[in-house]
């Protein structure tokens, strides 16, 4: 029988470079507290949130993931043309078809490039991430773009207390390539759809006129409750498929949900002091699938953390679904 010939890349994957666009409105907990009934103080102690950032009118999905895409390909010196697939994460794309990334490769000009969307909430950054390690150990792919792009502020129930305060908009992205030495530790990840209806973006109930339609809807305290527990052993399980000893791991960038979750799950991994914590959720909200790549382009960026250091990813949120990875930063 003929032999089939099977897919072959380069011998490792690893990220590149980073790029971001954040909306443009900066939205603080005082302006918020005019649409809820809540208070600055609350919204800090519960959260660690000082501010967010909305996208203004002209700001879309699109155009945002195309800004943090045309940063990440000049960052990594390469040229547009030289991306050959597209992945982009997100939940608030205004269309089910066309995809969001052939949209972006569309404004962007990439004639050609495999892509397509990732719909894994705030888990779906570190999905795509990992199907890019695939897709360039396998020969897929040379030059993967993975953005992280959501716009959640025009999915917002904004007189609901329990959520309205939580999110943000913004887009980050990665370009991943080629690499000698290995960069990025196999993925975990999983989902647990018994939770299925605790987050969501729910059309079932009528809002009044003004409102969003759909919106988010969620069941805080039960995503607090699993995040706190079930993520934060999925991060240790992450941490030692990566390899690493806890004192060998330099930053920590979790799906910045909420920094109360955050601490929970520092404490459970027992890393050292002096490993570097994200804490973008403090002007940027909770922007799900673009959370983990802003974050971890404001440390680049601010030098809290530097190139070649071992960052331990893991987003996780509706689905419920997860999933994370040991990368090296670029
Ligand atoms: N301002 C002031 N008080 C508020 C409030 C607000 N915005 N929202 C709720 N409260 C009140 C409640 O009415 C309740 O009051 P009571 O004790 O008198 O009944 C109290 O605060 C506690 O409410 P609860 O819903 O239990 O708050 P919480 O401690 O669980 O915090 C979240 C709420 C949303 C901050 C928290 O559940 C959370 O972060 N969950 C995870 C969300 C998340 O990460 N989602 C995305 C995952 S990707």
């Amino acid at each position: 029988m003929a032999m089939l010939n099977s897919a072959a890349g380069a011998p490792h994957a690893r990220i590149l470079s980073v790029g971001s666009c954040r909306g443009e409105r900066v939205v603080d907990n005082a302006e918020m507290c005019t649409m809820i009934d809540s208070s600055d103080e609350w919204i800090q102690q519960r959260t660690g949130i000082v501010e967010r950032r909305w996208a203004s009118q002209d700001q879309t999905v699109v155009g945002m993931a195309a800004d943090a895409s045309r940063v990440a390909v000049e960052r990594a010196g390469l040229s547009l043309d030289q991306v050959d697939a597209i992945i982009v994460a997100t939940i608030s794309g205004t269309r089910s078809m066309p995809s969001v990334a052939c949209e972006v490769a569309a404004e962007l000009g990439i004639q050609g490039a495999a892509a397509f969307d990732v719909t894994a909430a705030c888990a779906g950054f570190c999905k795509g991430l990992s199907l890019a390690d695939s897709l360039v150990r396998t020969g897929g792919a040379t030059h993967v773009l993975v953005v992280g792009v959501e716009i959640l502020s025009r999915l917002l129930d904004t007189s609901d207390r329990g959520t309205a305060f939580l999110f943000g908009d913004g887009a980050g992205a990665c370009v991943v390539g080629p690499s000698e030495v290995p960069a990025m530790s196999p993925v975990v990840w999983g989902s647990d759809a018994s939770q299925a209806d605790v987050l969501t973006i729910d059309d079932s109930r009528s809002l009044a006129e003004g409102q969003p339609h759909p919106y988010i809807r969620m069941e805080g305290t039960k995503v607090f409750r699993w995040a706190t527990t079930f993520i934060s052993d999925r991060a240790r399980e992450v941490l030692e498929a990566s390899g690493l000893a806890p004192e060998e791991l330099d930053v920590f960038i979790p799906h910045q949900a909420n920094n109360r979750i955050t601490d929970s799950i520092l404490r459970h991994l027992k890393l050292p002091e002096d490993v570097v914590v994200a804490r973008d959720i403090r002007n940027s909200g909770n922007t799900s699938a673009a959370s983990i790549p802003l974050a971890m382009d404001e440390l680049l960026s601010s030098g809290k953390a530097t190139s070649g250091q071992q960052a331990l990813l893991i987003g996780f949120g509706g689905g419920l679904a997860y999933a994370g990875q040991v990368v090296t930063l670029p």
